[in-house]
């Protein structure tokens, strides 16, 4: 993992950076399948980001990983995004090509398919409605994918109901926006809830709701992944619900940037997974 001289090179760029888990997830990849490469946190200001991405290919670099808060500016920086980062509006993978152009892509609506279809049958979210709890950039790497892979109807709701009406007009397909005062009222006939909110992460109030109205074989799929176990998923879990937790997005959506920078396809693990947790909490 420390590299030599010839050494592949990515990071991730976030400002601030020290909570994410990404350097713990890539150097446990680049060990695991003895690569050399390294894989380091960037603390970049938003109004250093042009500068920092145009350096990548002047220092080498193989290309990066973008979190809070620059997804949405990347997209208007690098030279050329592929079809999914542009529909969803934000970048979170950049590939530095072999003529030092930097192509701007988005994984986290692949790595919430990947998650969710290896913990149950993903043909569920094309026969009902799909429950989608919150309209930020997560929600809309979502929607995307969920919208890609077949899906009907998706009901959002979110606190800010002008910003779930702005994202479905945006987005366009079969999008109802449903008041977050009558969030409960989207739930019937539900094959799949997914909280997209901050709302139960560490530091963030809980997610205050009421599953009574959701059909007890909905999966329930929290995206927050710190606390792995949120107030949501214990309540699903209580009332028989199958549930899936954050880390498996966070985990899958990291694959595609690895293998294009450090040429190997990389495998999601319980012992990586595992690995990942005893980062996240030391
Ligand atoms: P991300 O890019 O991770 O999706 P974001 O764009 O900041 O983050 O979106 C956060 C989401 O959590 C939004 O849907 C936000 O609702 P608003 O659009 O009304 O801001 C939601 N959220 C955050 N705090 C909330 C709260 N206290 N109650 C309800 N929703 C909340």
């Amino acid at each position: 993992m420390s590299g030599t001289g010839n050494a592949k090179i990515a990071g991730i760029i976030g400002w601030p950076v020290g909570h994410s888990l990404s350097p713990c997830l890539h150097g446990y990849w680049l060990d695991q399948y003895g690569i050399d490469g390294c894989y380091i946190p960037l603390a970049v200001a938003p109004e250093n980001l042009a500068v920092a991405l145009s350096a990548l290919p002047k220092l080498g670099f193989a290309g990066a990983n973008l979190t809070v808060p620059h997804k949405e500016a990347a997209l208007a920086i690098v030279d050329h995004s592929d079809d999914l980062a542009t529909r969803i509006g934000a970048v979170n993978t950049i590939v530095v090509q072999e003529d030092g152009s930097l192509e701007g892509r988005n994984t986290d609506g692949y790595g919430f398919i990947e998650s969710l279809s290896a913990a149950a049958d993903l043909n569920i979210v094309k026969q009902n409605p799909v429950v989608v709890l919150g309209a930020g950039g997560a929600a809309r790497s979502i929607i995307v994918a969920l919208q890609d892979y077949g899906a009907g109807t998706i009901r959002l709701t979110n606190r800010t109901l002008e910003r779930a009406e702005r994202m479905r007009e945006e987005i366009g397909g079969d999008i109802d926006v449903v008041d977050w005062n009558q969030r409960a009222d989207a739930f019937n006939d539900a094959t799949l809830l997914v909280n997209t909110t901050t709302l139960g992460m560490s530091g963030q109030p809980a997610l205050d709701i009421e599953l009574d109205t959701l059909p007890k074989t909905a999966i329930v799929n929290d995206i927050v992944y710190s606390p792995l176990e949120t107030n949501l998923l214990r309540e699903a879990v209580k009332r028989g619900n199958p549930t899936v937790d954050g880390l498996g997005m966070l985990l899958h959506q990291a694959r595609p940037g690895f293998a294009a920078w450090f040429g190997r396809e990389p495998d999601v693990t319980d012992a990586l997974r595992a690995h990942v947790l005893a980062g996240s909490s030391s």
